[in-house]
């Protein structure tokens, strides 16, 4: 497990001052690219929601990044997949949260029928930063009565404190940095 968590790690880019002065920016875009680094990271996702989580109904999903490991994960784990969008994306009767970002303003929105009340759900990103993102996709489930089995990201920014922001909801990563 700790070779798969390296492969992830050695395909992670960082880019200072993107997309701002002052954001040092990870970039997992060389994970997705190396098919072996992908699925050494989906390997692990696979094997922490098994053995914690085997009561998952389905993974949901956080635009846009979270859209590129949620599905794979839930194919593996032969569960559905939801997405939770930004604002105006999604056709039908939807629910919305607005929300403050590291770089930004944003609202999240999801359709009404994603999940139905009580349903065991998995939240996805590929990084917590603020957790203000993560704390929305929350409030979100929420609104639509499911429960939430824990928040999952690739990358955690222990220093801007996300894991306190999405209290009282549970976060795993495979990755840390200061
Ligand atoms: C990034 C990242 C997370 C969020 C983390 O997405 O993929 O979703 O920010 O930040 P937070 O913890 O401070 O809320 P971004 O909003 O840049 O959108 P994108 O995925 O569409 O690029
Ligand atoms: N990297 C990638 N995405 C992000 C970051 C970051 O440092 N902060 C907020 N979203």
């Amino acid at each position: 497990l700790q070779q798969k968590r390296r492969l992830v790690q050695e395909r992670i880019r960082e880019f200072p001052d993107f997309p701002t002065p002052g954001v040092l920016f990870r970039d997992i875009t060389p994970i997705l690219k190396d098919p072996v680094a992908f699925a050494a990271a989906i390997d692990l996702l696979e094997a922490h929601v098994k053995a914690s989580h085997p009561q998952v109904e389905y993974i949901a999903g956080l635009d846009s990044r979270g859209f590129l490991f949620g599905p794979a994960l839930a194919q593996r784990l032969g569960v559905g997949f939801v997405l939770i969008r930004k604002k105006g994306k999604l056709p039908g009767p939807t629910v919305s949260v607005a929300y403050s970002l590291e770089y930004g303003q944003a609202e999240l929105e999801v359709q009404n029928d994603a999940v139905s009340p009580g349903q065991n759900v998995l939240l996805i990103d590929d990084l917590l930063a603020t957790g203000g993102t993560m704390q929305a996709a929350c409030e979100l489930m929420k609104k639509l009565g499911a429960n939430i089995l824990e928040c999952v990201v690739l990358i955690e920014l222990k220093s801007l404190k996300g894991q306190e922001a999405i209290k009282p909801n549970s976060l795993y990563s495979l990755l840390q940095y200061d």
